[in-house]
């Protein structure tokens, strides 16, 4: 299998007419893990989910391919096809689907007709990432989420990026909520899978996440935009600094409105 390369070129989302990413440009390949970092509210997550192609994230400009080919033209199952994962950083309760049939379905819709997984070869792959990530058997028997404490959905995202192995994985902020035995498990999860037919974006608001899962880029996302990017050492430094020296270093101003944060770049 040839080395992923996910490549995003001048990204334009709005929600509801309103421009949130504004000029987006990275390339992620096989191999590598690249971390966003960012204040809340600057569009994190927006950029996820038009990735994966969530119908209330229109795509107003840019390009963004998967091996050459345009994903952005492809459904959302396409996109799965095609290799690429995203784990939300609020995954959905669904009612009255069991864990593991969502999963057998995904797993097949992911691999094509004709090539369904044989049901016992699904049993021992889920019974193995199950144990990896030290969840208990009888989730799989539970419905998809419901319930499940803020850990468990986290958990359960990674044991479909496992279940699924994607070529290209999104994983939007899976450690909130996590402590940090939790976040252990998660991270393990994620590091087995690395190799050169993974490449992973991995969103996180805290440092500590890369403790854990190490980064081979750091990109700063401010105001729709990657506005730094570097290596590991640029993450350490707003851990430590915060975001202040990036802001005037770049003349970004922000406003505080409630709890979220805007970011209003001057030209
Ligand atoms: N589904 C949505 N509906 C309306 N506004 C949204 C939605 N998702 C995000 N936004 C807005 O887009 C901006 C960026 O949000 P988001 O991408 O969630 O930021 P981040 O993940 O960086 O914290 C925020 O102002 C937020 O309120
Ligand atoms: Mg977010």
């Amino acid at each position: 299998m040839a080395k992923p390369v996910l490549k995003i070129e001048g990204l334009h989302v709005a929600i509801d007419g309103r421009e949130i990413i504004r000029g987006l440009d990275l390339t992620v390949q096989g191999g590598e893990v690249h971390a966003i970092m960012g204040p809340n509210g600057t569009g994190k997550s927006t950029l996820a989910q038009a990735l994966m192609g969530h119908p209330r994230y229109e795509v107003t400009g840019g390009s963004v391919t998967l091996d050459g080919e345009d994903i952005l033209s492809m459904e959302v199952d396409e996109r799965a096809r095609a290799g690429l994962f995203l784990a939300m950083q609020y995954p959905s309760e669904v009612s009255g689907v069991k864990t593991s049939d969502f999963l057998r379905a995904a797993i097949n819709a992911r691999r094509g007709e004709g090539k369904e997984i044989p049901i016992l070869q699904f049993i021992r792959k889920l019974d193995a990432a199950m144990k990896a990530l030290e969840m208990p058997q009888e989730m799989a028997g539970r419905y998809l989420n419901e319930g499940f404490s803020g850990g468990e959905k986290k958990r359960n995202e990674i044991l479909q990026m496992k279940m699924l192995e994607p070529r290209i994985a999104i994983l939007d902020e899976i450690d909130s909520g996590l402590d940090i035995d939790a976040i252990r498990i998660v991270a393990e999860g994620v590091n087995s899978m690395l190799s050169e037919e993974l490449g992973v974006l991995m969103i996180t608001h805290y440092q500590r996440l890369l403790n854990y899962i190490r980064p081979h880029f750091v990109h700063v996302m401010m105001n729709g935009r990657i506005v730094k990017s570097g290596g590991p050492e640029l993450a350490e430094r707003l851990e430590a600094e915060g975001y202040d020296w990036l802001k005037e270093e770049l003349g970004i101003t922000f406003e505080q409105e409630d709890a979220d944060t805007t970011v209003r770049q001057e030209a």
